[in-house]
């Protein structure tokens, strides 16, 4: 029996949809952050014959492909989309820039006439070569025979996607983003409520356009205190989560709060998610009463994948007998890194498609 066999079941839904509405598999169905990106060979070499990465995400042919790469490769339980969380703010009228080793470059929003500049009347319309990748995608899924594989759609949260828009680049405190959640917290107000409405728009077109599952990063959920966590997370992410689940109930959100650390438990039970992905930093205690309360997703160390060998399959056991138990899809608990070796990459996926409970 294929894999597939086992995959697609009785009535043809896929197993990765069954496990996020709550079933417990014995095969445990999985896909990885940043599964489509530089760790690939076939990946640098259409980014550099497209001459950049916002390239590859405005052209709906080149941004299938690359969802696709990772697929045909090691066929994930689920693809995807390519792109990236700050196509948001780029499609409000924000410069966005990608520069070679410096990561994302906006002009900074600090002042209120710096938010009067964003422009709302394009936004839908800037957006649109993202739902035809989307389109493509799924079509691409049928053609080359994953009909078994879902399609991830997927936004920033807004505390996350603002702290871009104000500090203007990445960084390891957001300390400028915060001091205008302290000082002007108006204007911090504006912003993430301009980025909520874009997202839930952004993510209801996913959806029309093929997206099956909706996952929102929140890369930056463990810098902000207990009320601030709140106010700047659980809040917004709930208008979002509300008012996708009103015109569709059936599909599944999963939140992953990126070292939220104490604050996951208030998340799972506030934010309007479905799932909740883990980062690494969440034992497998805590991550086994979290899953009590809905399926989980993770949160194997990306490190483990730079150093291969025992210390990877260590690693993969650890995170597959801890968590196999209940609803769980195998991930990493953050983003792959740009180096890690293409067969350390083969060697997980290995073990987790040989892995039965
Ligand atoms: O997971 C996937 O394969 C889907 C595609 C995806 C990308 N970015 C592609 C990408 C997704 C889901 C993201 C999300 C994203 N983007 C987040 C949240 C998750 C996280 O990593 O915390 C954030 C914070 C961003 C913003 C962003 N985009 C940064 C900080 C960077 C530079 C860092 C880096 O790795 O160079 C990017 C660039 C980016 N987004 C790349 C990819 C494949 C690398 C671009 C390249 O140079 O080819």
């Amino acid at each position: 029996m294929t894999r597939a066999d086992i995959q697609t079941t009785a009535d043809g839904t896929k197993l990765f949809m069954e496990v996020l509405a709550g079933k417990k598999s014995s095969v445990v169905p999985f896909w990885f952050m940043r599964q489509a990106g530089r760790y690939l060979p076939e990946y640098r070499e259409l980014r550099a014959r497209k001459g950049g990465f916002l390239e590859l995400v405005i052209d709906p042919v080149a941004a299938c492909d690359v969802t696709m790469q990772p697929v045909r490769r090691f066929g994930m339980d689920a693809a995807i989309l390519f792109s990236d969380i700050l196509v948001v703010p780029m499609a409000l009228g924000q410069s966005l820039e990608f520069s070679e080793g410096e990561g994302p470059i906006l002009n900074p929003i600090r002042l209120e006439s710096d938010f009067e500049k964003l422009d709302y009347t394009r936004f839908s319309e800037s957006l649109n070569p993202i739902y035809q990748t989307l389109k493509n995608v799924r079509s691409a899924l049928q053609r080359e025979g994953f009909e078994e594989t879902a399609l991830i759609g997927f936004a920033g949260s807004p505390w996350t996607v603002a702290a871009y828009m104000i500090e203007g680049r990445g960084s390891k405190d957001f300390s400028a983003a915060k001091l205008m959640m302290q000082e002007n917290p108006v204007l911090f107000e504006k912003i993430i409520t301009a980025v909520t409405d874009a997202t839930i728009d952004y993510l209801l077109k996913q959806l029309e356009a093929g997206a099956e599952v909706l996952q929102l990063f929140d890369s930056w959920a463990g810098l902000l205190d207990a009320e601030q966590f709140k106010k700047w997370v659980i809040k917004p992410t709930k208008k979002i989560t509300d008012k996708i689940h009103v015109k569709h109930p059936d599909v599944k959100i999963v939140g992953f709060p990126r070292g939220a650390g104490f604050h996951y438990e208030t998340y799972a039970d506030s934010a309007g998610i479905d799932a909740l992905g883990l980062d690494p930093a969440v034992g497998m205690d805590r991550a086994r009463a979290l899953q009590k309360l809905m399926p989980v997703q993770g949160n194997l160390d990306p490190n483990l994948l730079l150093e291969g060998g025992v210390a990877l399959d260590t690693g993969v056991d650890r995170v597959l007998r801890g968590l196999s138990g209940g609803p769980f899809i195998f991930n990493l608990g953050h983003g792959i890194d740009k180096n890690t070796p293409v067969e350390n990459v083969e060697r997980m996926i290995r073990r987790v498609k040989d892995f039965r409970t």
